[in-house]
């Protein structure tokens, strides 16, 4: 078991990229990379946990990914829904929250009811939060909240002039995913690939040329590690400048 980084980033992201490239290099159909990088997220799920991350938000499928051929489409709902059920105990036995964002009314009526079963199960543990992107789209989702917001406006509950960046992002999937912390990417695509827009405004970035069903708890450490060393300034500036 790899010992804990020594520093931990509260909000963590993962763009999970490169199955297909791991199965291609190996001569191994795309749903195989699929298949291992599905292990990939149990094993980073659980190190995450382990280490102290609050919120973990994996980007698992987006809109985008319908315009793929039915048949991958419908391996990763099935690869989905066994996650659902096979990773149950764990969630539970790690006091792990489950949340799916996304437009989830698109995914198929067995997916959806074993994720409405699973955030029902797990919706009072209190350990880390698990976030799936599903059906999600960066751009969808602050469309969805504008939606929401006007609706809200039409029948007179806000005013126009009370939408500021505090009620948009209260009206986003999951407003617990808010400010990500460090946005990792594997596979060595330098893309945000309309991955939580909103969210990522102040994320760093760590981009590992690993690919995803490889990326495992050494990987892990190594994106923390870099993490660790990066000078946050949000805009502003660090004490040490202050004055200079
Ligand atoms: C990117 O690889 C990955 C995806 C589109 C889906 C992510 C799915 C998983 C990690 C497995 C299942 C997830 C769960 C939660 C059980 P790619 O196919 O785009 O790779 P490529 O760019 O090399 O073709």
């Amino acid at each position: 078991m790899t010992e804990a980084p020594p520093v931990v980033p509260g909000r963590v992201a993962v763009i999970m990229d490169g199955n297909g490239r791991w199965a291609r290099e190996r001569g191994k159909p795309r749903v195989e990379g699929h298949r291992v990088g599905a292990e990939s997220v149990r094993v980073v799920t659980r190190t995450c946990a382990r280490w102290g991350v609050e919120v973990l938000t994996l980007y698992a499928f987006s809109l985008e990914n319908f315009r793929r051929p039915k048949k991958e489409v419908d391996f990763l709902m099935k690869l989905l829904a066994r996650f659902l059920v096979k990773e149950r105990r764990e969630i539970m036995d790690n006091g792990i929250r489950f949340r799916v964002i996304g437009r989830r009314e698109m995914l198929p009526p067995r997916v959806r009811g074993l994720i409405a079963r699973l955030e029902e199960m797990s919706a009072a543990n209190e350990g880390m939060k698990l976030v799936l992107a599903l059906a999600y789209g960066g751009r969808a989702e602050i469309a969805d909240a504008a939606r929401a917001i006007a609706e809200r406006a039409a029948k007179g509950e806000i005013e126009p002039g009370e939408v500021d960046e505090s009620l948009l992002e209260d009206h986003l999937y999951d407003p617990d995913v808010r400010e990500v912390d460090l946005l990792i990417r594997t596979a060595g695509e330098m893309r945000v690939s309309n991955f939580l827009l909103w969210q990522i405004s102040y994320a760093e970035f760590h981009v590992s040329p690993v690919c995803w069903p490889e990326f495992r708890e050494e990987k892990l450490k190594a994106a923390f590690l870099d993490f660790a060393g990066r000078k946050r300034k949000f805009g502003g500036l660090l004490p040490e400048e202050e004055g200079k």
